[in-house]
């Protein structure tokens, strides 16, 4: 099992989480994260798996260095590289796994990709998915890497194998590895003759899969097969490659967002490892939210069509309003990242890479190219069309160079640009609300509330241990004060950020200095942890509540009310449920003292 581990786990990804490594030939170094040093003495040794700092002296293997930084021992640090090398840790991990309801659907799926695995491994059932992924220029690392499989064009290979090891046949219905037809009850193999790609969570459990018909077969069955949604996979709450892909991400700080499948394996196997993919999806809100987890530039690599255009635009929106900042890849026409990396090499991709352009900045062009800026009409009608980019980018800093950008390209004046987007911005929020809100000044909610976020914030500073759990369980929106927001983000980003980057906000920046200054008590730790993140959640579903109350009075139909009614009862229960399960009855604060001045109505 720990031999299982250190052999799978790549030291590189593992260290490179705590610290920046830099490529030395075929070592990587860094400044030392055992002790305070300028200038990089601390090497990582991927071929031997080891690291030695030459100015501290500290050295050891991939456990080592995590007991070592996170102040973990022997078992927990195994439990941690495991978790990031994709190997089951069920043994050591016992206790937990029993009270995980999803644990079956992570085992049937595990077992499936197992099984699609050696059907491709197989000498004969597999030769000619191998020889189908060869001709597109995927060999045995890869499929491996991302654990690719095939599914032979059988009715009941699956099904058969799945029995013998005593597998729920309803549970394999319920993840659509198996399917029924009208014609009769019994099950069949849903995946058929299909090279297999296995969705994984961001922590490598297998979701849900994929499955692509080989190249000449059956042309009225869909090139893309792929799992329905289930208690573990909600496709538009994950991307296909994040699991493999994010500590490339937060290394290069940035992330390629590509169309499908295939684009994210070409591109593993021609080196450009911070790839993803939505599945099947336009981007979604929810999508961008996990890859603010671990980047702010995203490049989007769309086909170079009029539908990819829009797609890309599309996205690009989603991103903005994330916080994100996204630009876009112009490929050749006709070309897909896929395409391109296989005819014309690594090379000429990371020349269009280079070439992308910020979303904002590829409006202009096409608007230009289009002479929309030839007239003053045409001005006018440009600025309109430019306006939703700026409104959607959450970023300040972001909006304001939009608005500087825009303003600078159309004359029209900053001021004037403002408003319109101020105008727009309300206009959109009476259509959401139909009385205007009375937004109830809450002292006693806002003061203790604010006071958790800096707590959580004086957490996070402690480690990056901490970041990554905050990050799991609250986002940035939850955060009502938008300094404590803004460095929320900042530390997911950078989670070792332990001084303001020069990039920052002056105002946010002495925010975050005054939390470096009283970072919390270690000793405390857990116990301030989770009451801060538990208030945040309190007083984020008291807000939301209170919302509900309002629209629900002023709701025209019943319908509506019925519906506003229910979700209002839901986030009740989710509040109570809170209260029980996380607040000591010594600690906990009095409903008064949360909502002294609850609405009257
Ligand atoms: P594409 O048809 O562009 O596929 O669909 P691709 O990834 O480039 O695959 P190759 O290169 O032909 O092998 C883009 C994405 O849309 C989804 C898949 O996620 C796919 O990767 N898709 C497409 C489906 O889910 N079902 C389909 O039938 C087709
Ligand atoms: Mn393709």
């Amino acid at each position: 099992m720990v031999e299982e581990v250190r052999s799978r786990a790549d030291i590189v990804e593992v260290v490179g989480e705590f610290v920046q490594l830099k490529k030395a030939g075929r070592e990587y170094k860094a400044n030392c994260p055992f002790h305070d040093e300028r200038t990089p003495s601390f090497y990582v040794v991927p071929d031997k798996g080891f690291y030695k700092c030459f100015g501290c002296g500290k050295s050891g293997d991939v456990f080592s260095f995590v007991m070592e930084r996170q102040g973990l021992d022997f078992v927990e640090a195994v439990k941690h590289v495991a978790a990031r090398s994709g190997v089951e840790v069920r043994e050591v991990n016992r206790g937990r796994d029993e009270e995980d309801p999803n644990r079956p659907f992570h085992e049937i799926n595990g077992f499936a990709r197992g099984w699609f695995q050696s059907q491709l491994a197989d000498t004969k059932v597999g030769a000619r998915a191998r020889a189908y992924l060869e001709s597109r220029g995927i060999g045995s690392e890869i499929s491996e890497r991302f654990g690719l499989g095939y599914a032979p064009d059988e009715w009941r290979a699956l099904r058969e194998a799945a029995a013998a090891h005593g597998f729920d046949e309803d549970l394999m219905l319920q993840v659509g590895l198996l399917g029924t037809s009208e014609r009769s009850s019994e099950p069949y193999d849903k995946f058929r003759g299909r090279i297999i790609f296995p969705i994984e969570g961001v922590s490598g459990q297998v979701i849900a899969f994929g499955g692509r018909v080989l190249e000449g077969d059956a042309k009225d069955a869909p090139k893309y097969l792929n799992s329905p949604e289930t208690p573990v996979y909600h496709k538009g709450h994950n991307l296909y490659g994040l699991s493999w892909a994010r500590h490339a991400i937060r290394r290069q700080e940035k992330a390629l967002v590509v169309e499908g499948y295939m684009d994210v394996v070409a591109l593993a196997a021609s080196g450009f490892e911070h790839v993803v993919a939505p599945l099947g999806t336009a981007l979604t809100p929810e999508q961008a939210k996990l890859l603010s987890r671990y980047c702010t530039r995203v490049l989007l690599l769309f086909d170079s069509d009029a539908a990819g255009l829009k797609a890309s635009f599309r996205a690009a929106d989603v991103l903005l309003a994330t916080g994100l900042h996204p630009a876009v890849v112009t490929l050749p026409p006709g070309e897909d990242p896929d395409t391109l990396v296989r005819s014309k090499g690594a090379g000429v991709l990371q020349g269009h890479l280079d070439d992308a352009v910020d979303v904002l900045d590829r409006k202009l062009q096409i608007l230009d190219e289009k002479n929309y800026f030839a007239s003053i009409e045409r001005t006018r009608s440009a600025v309109d069309r430019l306006l939703p980019t700026i409104r959607a980018a959450a970023d300040p800093a972001l909006r304001d160079i939009y608005v500087a950008k825009v303003a600078d390209r159309t004359g029209v004046r900053r001021e004037t640009l403002e408003a319109e987007i101020e105008r727009d911005r309300q206009r959109e929020s009476r259509a959401h609300t139909p009385t205007p809100v009375k937004r109830t000044p809450r002292p006693g909610t806002s003061l203790p509330k604010l006071g958790a976020e800096r707590q959580l914030l004086r957490m996070m500073v402690r480690g990056v241990e901490w970041v990554e759990r905050a990050g799991e369980l609250i986002s940035a929106e939850d955060f009502e004060d938008p300094y404590h927001r803004a460095i929320f983000h900042a530390l997911l980003d950078d989670p070792e950020m332990r001084a303001p980057p020069p990039s920052m906000d002056p105002v946010v920046a002495q925010r975050f200095e005054e939390i470096l200054a009283n970072p919390e008590e270690l000793a405390h730790g857990v116990d301030v942890f989770t009451k801060s993140v538990n208030r945040i959640r309190v007083a984020l579903l008291d807000r939301r509540i209170q919302e509900l109350q309002q629209r629900l009075e002023a709701a025209a139909t019943d319908d509506e009310k019925g519906e506003l009614a229910g979700e209002k009862a839901r986030l009740a229960r989710e509040l109570r449920e809170l209260d029980r399960n996380y607040w000591k009855p010594a600690t906990r604060p009095a409903r008064s003292e949360r909502n002294p001045n609850p609405p009257s109505r």
